[in-house]
């Protein structure tokens, strides 16, 4: 589904944000990228979703190369991969009402009515949602009407950039779980970013570990975690353990 391969990108003042980053998520994968603050994962999703160049090396979706390809080449990616970001506040526009903000990557000719019932049933809000606005819902209401919005042109690749971190912890695990179902129903593949190991773990089968704009370790999630081989990825695993307490407690009581 996706090549990446020897990506490189450099911003300014030589700020090496990406230094080399190869890796292929296959369809219906859950690929996990976690690392600390500042180690390049936001980088490496923009330049997946073609919202940004490499400086260096490829990248491949579904075998054609989208690092190089001109914006009105781009459509198809524009549907197939979509991405939900961490602030769902500040990714959704405040005067759109739920119905034209989910039902916008739609054509016009397209029975908007009927997908908007669907996706609002999927994602776990009310049909009286639609003509609502965003401020009029809470945290993890509004991001999933983010997520209803990036399933609407019916994705193959979901791409979710921290996308619980800014939420309570108490509703963390429900959007975890919103996740985890569509992604099976939904057959997508899946490329999930946090600096939380313990979160990667909860909805992804593989994960890369970024350090310094640079994978230090990857593989299979359940093998990484409970056997890490480099001292950062023991690092990353000792210092996040709350959610995990969180998530027990959560699953535990539902
Ligand atoms: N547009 C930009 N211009 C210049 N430098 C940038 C730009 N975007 C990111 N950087 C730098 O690139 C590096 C990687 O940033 P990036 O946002 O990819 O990290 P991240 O892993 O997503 O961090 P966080 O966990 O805080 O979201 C950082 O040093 C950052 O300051
Ligand atoms: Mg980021």
């Amino acid at each position: 589904m996706i090549e990446v391969n020897n990506l490189h990108r450099t911003y300014r003042r030589n700020v090496h944000a990406l230094k080399g980053v190869t890796f292929t998520v296959n369809a219906g994968q859950r690929f996990g990228i976690v690392g600390e603050s500042g180690s390049g994962k936001s980088t490496l999703v923009r330049l997946l979703a073609a919202l940004d160049r490499p400086t260096g090396g490829l990248i491949r979706f579904r075998g054609t190369r989208i690092d190089t390809l001109p914006e009105r080449k781009l459509k198809f990616l524009r549907n197939d991969l979509q991405i939900v970001f961490q602030d769902p506040m500040g990714s959704l526009d405040p005067r759109m009402r739920v119905k034209d903000i989910i039902c916008e990557p739609l054509d016009r000719d397209y029975d908007r009515s009927e997908r908007l019932r669907e996706l609002l049933d999927a994602v776990g809000l009310p049909q009286n949602a639609a003509t609502r606005y965003p401020h009029q819902f809470s945290g993890g209401q509004r991001q999933r009407i983010s997520i209803a919005r990036a399933l609407a042109p019916y994705p193959k690749v979901l791409v979710a950039d921290e996308p619980v971190s800014a939420l309570d912890v108490s509703v963390r695990a429900q959007i975890l779980n919103l996740l985890d179902e569509l992604v099976e129903r939904y057959d997508l593949t899946l490329v999930f970013v946090s600096h939380d190991l313990a979160v990667v773990r909860r909805v992804c089968d593989t994960v890369a570990v970024m350090r310094r704009g640079q994978i230090v370790e990857i593989g299979d999630v359940e093998q990484i975690y409970r056997y890490p081989n480099h001292p950062y990825t023991r690092e990353l695993i000792a210092a996040v353990p709350t959610l995990q307490g969180a998530l027990a407690r959560f699953q535990g009581g539902s």
